[in-house]
């Protein structure tokens, strides 16, 4: 758990079921599209979105080594859309890794407007039972608006329909990342 994606990919893993249909957000390199492939398994689904060329380029040939390109549609479009490709209520898992491809550029990252938007439609998108994990992290090059973006917005979820659970690297120094899960009732 010293890891804020091994943190995420364990709560992930606990409330998932193989079948399912599961989002990636924020594909980069496809961690994260991977490990929701094995998850989700042949009778699986999953999307994956990045806005960056390269981010489908690298992610697609992971999946080919894995075996698992026929799991995955990579979208060549921003998350804060992602209403026009998913429906209302349909997705086990939506997956947030915000910032930065890493070893890319640090200016083509996400941002506070689009990710607020896209966490607000995935809450929409996701099913009963469903639920969104997200890495956030501030300070650096990324700053801290769109983490007191996103914590805003999520204060306000209603609590009848949403659990929304923060934590916190409490003993770490220079603003650690954030693991955030929201779930849907
Ligand atoms: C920290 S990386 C994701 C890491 C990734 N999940 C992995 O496993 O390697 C963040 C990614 O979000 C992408 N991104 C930035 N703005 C976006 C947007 N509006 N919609 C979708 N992806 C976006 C960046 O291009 C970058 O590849």
């Amino acid at each position: 758990m010293s890891q804020i994606t091994e943190w995420c990919h364990e709560v992930i893993k606990s409330q998932a079921r193989a079948g399912g249909f599961y989002i990636d957000a924020t594909m980069g390199k496809g961690n994260d599209t991977l490990m929701l492939c094995r998850l989700a398994g042949n009778a699986g689904r999953v999307l994956a979105f990045d806005i960056q060329e390269e981010a489908l380029r690298i992610t697609e040939e992971r999946l080919k080594e894995e075996g698992m390109s026929h799991l995955a549609e990579l979208i060549l479009d921003g998350h804060e859309h992602m209403d026009r490709y998913a429906g209302a209520e349909s997705a086990d898992v939506i997956c947030f890794n915000l910032g930065y491809l890493p070893g890319g550029d640090h200016e083509i990252a996400t941002s506070a407007a689009t990710s607020a938007e896209a966490i607000k439609k995935g809450l929409k998108i996701l099913k009963s039972g469903g639920m969104m994990s997200l890495c956030i992290y501030s300070g650096g090059d990324t700053g801290f608006e769109e983490k007191e973006k996103i914590l805003e917005f999520l204060r306000k979820v209603p609590a009848r329909e949403y659990t929304v659970i923060v934590n916190e690297y409490y003993n770490r120094e220079n603003h650690p990342p954030m693991p955030v899960f929201v779930f849907k009732h």
